[in-house]
């Protein structure tokens, strides 16, 4: 386990939307560095780039062309390993988005596959069936018709991802291969040629891992423990940890038991299904009421987040980290629902929670999503929490110095939108409180990553506090409208840290003013 990763708290990027340097409407690399200070200073101390390679951009940089170059539009390599270099210099660190599953139909290996009569190198190196005549199966999708090899091949996503061919755990066809078919570990070999790329640099250092994408997806018609993908991952870990035992991997899995055993340092805590985290933040159907957990009036108490949270917790605790997020490029932002006070509560228990947590850019201002955003690059709705960073109130609120019709995205212009300069001026600003709780966790190991928690009290219907202790700092939240007392047996008398709202302490009666959060070291 690298050292570094327990002591991180992430901030990711999508580039295209940060900062523009050079004022043709797109973010880029050079931007980042320009904005390195401001992201240390917030309190995170690393980065998580979305894809910022050569793609034809048919789903924002997740169909790669080229794994080994940087998209023209956000600069060069040598700008890409000047970043390292920056990051490293403040004793920060930088994740890569890794694409393992799929690639762009532009992909030069795709080109050569789907020749007629392909052979070779790259015949197998995506997942073809023998005939063109072909109805498909069960959960896998597949195109037809439309090249020269008369076959049919799969997509992991959009029309434009082939999947890359990892094998099938349970053969049922002739042109499925098993994992140890030597074109499948071919596949793996070539994954790791690309980590090394991007791990070593220019200069023997380059970044410090990879965000992996959709990576419980690999090897097809896997078993439910996903057994045959987690052993290529774990044959990646054995590699990283003999080659650069400092880099870290983390998966979007959003299956912690599963993801930490097959290898990787740290797994998020998605959105996916009926989840804990959109307990959290978005627990809401059409035209119904809104029971996230935060939302002041809901009726969600904390119990549905913990279902799931607890055993992931218990079960990795000891081996690897469980990253929760404010929100990521592909979910609504979390100023959907929530309302400022509303966000700060959701913070002050991200970032007092164990494991590593990532923090999108823009929720630490609670960017809005702009969901009438035209779709862009294969978005749709995911397009409205993409949309330019808010630096200041001034023209294209401070991301670009181009015309506005040239931007990569429209900026929010509506009354209230938020951005950094102004709420840095404001002392009860979102942005404030960000840092604040950043500044806390980072001085007290207790708050960081360590598998230190603990439940103290978790209400139900009209007390829906939730309090929990990490060595010797207690937490207390309470989303509601009404104030609530709750009695918690303590040694020592607590002595008050940081509060949100108004708090207070009386003979092991703790009390929360309506929507509020406590923190008291005792
Ligand atoms: C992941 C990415 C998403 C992308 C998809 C296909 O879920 O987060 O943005 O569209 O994979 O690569
Ligand atoms: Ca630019």
């Amino acid at each position: 386990m690298p050292k570094w990763l327990g002591n991180a708290v992430f901030y990711e990027i999508y580039p295209q939307s940060f900062y523009d340097s050079n004022g043709d409407g797109i973010g880029d690399i050079e931007g980042i560095i320009q904005k390195l200070d401001y992201v240390k200073e917030l309190g995170c101390n690393a980065l998580w780039l979305n894809p910022c390679f050569d793609s034809p951009f048919k789903d924002a940089g997740y169909d790669v062309r080229d794994y080994k170059k940087v998209a023209p539009r956000y600069g060069s390599n040598e700008d890409l390993f000047r970043l390292f270099d920056e990051v490293h210099k403040r004793n920060m660190r930088v994740l890569l988005d890794l694409v393992p599953g799929h690639t762009s139909e532009e992909h030069p290996w795709f080109a050569e596959s789907k020749k007629a009569y392909s052979c070779g190198e790259f015949k197998n190196r995506y997942i073809w069936t023998d005939s063109w005549f072909f109805w498909g199966l069960e959960g896998l999708k597949f195109i037809a018709g439309e090249t020269e090899r008369d076959g049919c091949y799969i997509v992991n996503f959009f029309k434009s991802q082939p999947a890359l061919n990892y094998g099938f755990h349970e053969c049922r066809e002739k042109w499925q291969l098993p994992p140890e078919h030597p074109d499948c570990i071919a596949t793996r070999e070539a994954l790791k040629d690309i980590m090394r790329f991007w791990l070593l640099g220019d200069k023997g250092r380059g970044c410090d891992g990879f965000r992996v994408d959709m990576a419980d997806s690999l090897v097809k018609f896997d078993d439910a423990q996903k057994s045959a993908t987690s052993a290529i991952w774990r044959n990646i870990r054995e590699m990283l940890d003999s080659e650069f035992p400092e880099a870290a991997i983390v998966s979007e899995w959003s299956s912690p038991p599963q993801s930490i055993k097959a290898g990787f340092h740290a797994d998020f805590l998605l959105d996916h299904g009926n989840s804990g985290y959109r307990s959290l933040v978005r627990d809401y159907k059409n035209g119904g009421e809104d029971n996230s957990y935060f939302k002041k009036d809901g009726n969600g108490g904390i119990a549905k987040f913990l279902d799931q949270y607890m055993p992931w917790y218990e079960a990795t605790k000891n081996d690897g980290f469980i990253s929760m997020i404010s929100g990521n490029h592909d979910t609504p932002r979390i100023s959907h629902r929530l309302s400022p006070r509303e966000m700060s509560l959701f913070f002050a228990m991200q970032f007092t929670m164990p494991g590593v947590p990532f923090l999108y850019y823009g929720d630490e201002i609670g960017m809005r999503y702009l969901y009438r955003t035209h779709t862009k690059e294969g978005g749709y709705d995911r397009t409205g929490s993409r949309t330019p960073m808010q630096w200041n109130s001034g023209a294209n609120a401070g991301f670009s110095c181009a015309a506005p019709e040239k931007l990569y995205l429209p900026v929010d212009t509506e009354s209230g939108a938020p951005d950094v300069e102004s709420q840095e001026k404001d002392p009860q600003s979102l942005i404030n409180m960000v840092k604040d709780l950043l500044r806390l966790r980072s001085s007290n190991e207790e708050l960081g990553s360590k598998p230190n928690f603990e439940i103290l009290h978790s209400g139900i219907q009209g007390d829906r506090s939730f309090f929990y202790r990490r060595g010797s700092f207690i937490m207390g939240l309470n989303p509601c409208v009404n104030a609530v007392q709750v009695q918690i047996s303590v040694q020592k008398t607590p002595e008050p840290v940081y509060s949100i709202g108004g708090c207070g302490t009386e003979k092991g009666i703790f009390k929360l003013e309506p929507q509020s959060f406590g923190m008291w070291k005792c």
